[in-house]
């Protein structure tokens, strides 16, 4: 009995422990957007400071910790990411999972030789088509990806990315985005295909005058 009742105490302490940490880790990742971030017309985040241009590695760490804990029972064998800024947060979290990263490369034109998955994406953020590729070498059927990036807002970048994997016949296993822009349609359109995608900030909405930003899960 005794014994039966220190189990479950220490399976609840461990529980609090893990819901504790990810709540300090999303806690430090919401005070940099909102101290640092900077909101331009367009719905546009700038987060130059710590993710995009500048890389703050220790929050990079923290980030790669949530995404072992989210997705850590998922076994990945790979971390799928898109040039450029996907890069450096697929690296960090590989770290935690002790796997390689592959990067899919933004091409200007390419070379249909059929040793590359290719497909096209068409930002809107951006507002331009580009052809996306990932040598057929590094992703296989017997893989199980787990895909990172920094920002969904329509999701184009990542619906490339899934059609990737689709293409490569391996499983996706999850989808870990950092800033997730909840006032655009690419979280719905991908949760919607059943896909486990999880955002570590989910923005609700952002304010470029006064700069005020509103994220989901908050009073
Ligand atoms: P889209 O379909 O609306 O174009 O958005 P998607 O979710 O596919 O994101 C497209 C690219 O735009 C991504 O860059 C993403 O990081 C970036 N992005 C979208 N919204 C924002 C924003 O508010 N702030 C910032 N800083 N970036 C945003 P990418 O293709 O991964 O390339 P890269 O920018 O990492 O080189």
């Amino acid at each position: 009995m005794c014994y039966y009742f220190v189990m479950y105490y220490d399976r609840i302490s461990f529980i609090n422990n893990q819901l504790q940490r990810k709540v300090r880790r999303m806690k430090l990742l919401k005070e940099r957007i909102r101290r640092e971030g900077n909101v331009k017309p367009g719905n546009v985040l700038k987060v130059d400071m710590f993710l995009n241009h500048q890389i703050d590695v220790e929050l990079m760490n923290e980030i790669g910790k949530e995404f072992k804990r989210l997705f850590g029972d998922k076994k990945p064998t790979k971390i799928l990411t898109i040039e450029a800024s996907g890069i450096a947060i697929a690296c960090i979290t590989a770290q935690y999972f002790n796997v390689p990263v592959v990067f899919a490369k933004k091409a200007q034109s390419i070379n249909l030789d059929g040793d590359s998955y290719t497909t096209k994406i068409e930002s809107f953020t951006h507002k331009k088509v580009y052809d996306v590729i990932v040598s057929k070498k590094y992703l296989s059927r017997d893989d199980r990806i787990l895909i990172v990036d920094d920002f969904l807002a329509n999701g184009c970048a990542l619906l490339g990315l899934i059609d990737i994997v689709k293409s490569a016949g391996a499983s996706l296993e999850g989808i870990g985005i950092v800033i997730e822009k909840g006032f655009q349609s690419g979280g719905k359109a991908i949760r919607d295909m059943g896909i486990d995608l999880k955002s570590l900030a989910i923005i609700e909405s952002m304010n470029a005058e006064t700069g005020e930003v509103v994220f989901s899960d908050e009073d």
